[in-house]
C-alpha cells in the first residue's frame, strides 16, 4: 500500500516535470496568449518593400516598430513579435488576409478604431504584412 502510494506521487512528480519541461522549451503551441508559429507565413508580399511603405506612411510616428529606424510612436500598441500575435486588435484572427484588410481599411475590421485609414493598395499592403510576420 505504501509503496503503490510512493510510486504514484513518483509518477505524478515525473508528469509535472514533463509539463514544466515541455513549456520551458516551447512545445506548448500557446505561451501567454500568443500563437508559437513554426514557419514563416506568406502574406503574398515582399518583407523589403513592405520595409519602403512602413516608412512611406510613417507608421513609426504612432507604432514602434522593431527594425525600422525612428519607429518609436506610442499612439498605437507596439507591433514587436507580431508573428505570434493571435488577435489583430484584439478583434480579428492574426491571418495574412485578415492583416492585409486591416492595413487597408482598419475601420472595416473595428469602425471605432483611432488607426487611420492611410490609402494603402492591396500590394501594399501585403508588402507591409510580409515584413510584420518576420517580427517573431
Ligand atoms: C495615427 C496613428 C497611427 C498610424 C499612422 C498607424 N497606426 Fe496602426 N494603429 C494605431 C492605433 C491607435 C491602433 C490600435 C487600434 C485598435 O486596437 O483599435 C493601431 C493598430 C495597428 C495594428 C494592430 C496592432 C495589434 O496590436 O493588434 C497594426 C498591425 C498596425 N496598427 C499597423 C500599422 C501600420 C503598418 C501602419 C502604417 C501603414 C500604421 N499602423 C499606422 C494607430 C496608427
Amino acid at each position: 500500500m505504501q509503496y503503490l502510494q510512493i510510486t504514484k506521487s513518483r509518477r505524478r512528480a515525473a508528469l509535472l516535470a514533463g509539463a514544466l519541461a515541455g513549456l520551458l522549451l516551447g512545445s506548448a503551441s500557446c505561451v501567454g496568449g500568443r500563437a508559437a508559429r513554426a514557419y514563416r507565413v506568406n502574406a503574398g508580399g515582399d518583407a523589403d518593400r513592405g520595409i519602403a511603405v512602413i516608412n512611406m506612411k510613417n507608421c513609426g510616428s504612432c507604432h514602434s516598430i522593431p527594425g525600422i529606424h525612428g519607429a518609436r510612436g506610442i499612439v498605437g500598441p507596439p507591433l514587436t513579435n507580431f508573428a505570434r500575435r493571435t488577435f489583430i486588435a484584439g478583434e480579428a484572427p492574426n491571418q495574412p488576409d485578415k492583416l492585409a484588410q486591416w492595413l487597408m481599411s482598419p475601420q472595416s475590421i473595428e469602425p471605432h478604431t483611432a488607426m487611420p485609414n492611410l490609402g494603402l493598395t492591396e500590394q501594399q499592403a501585403r508588402d507591409v504584412a510580409a515584413y510584420l510576420y518576420t517580427l517573431e
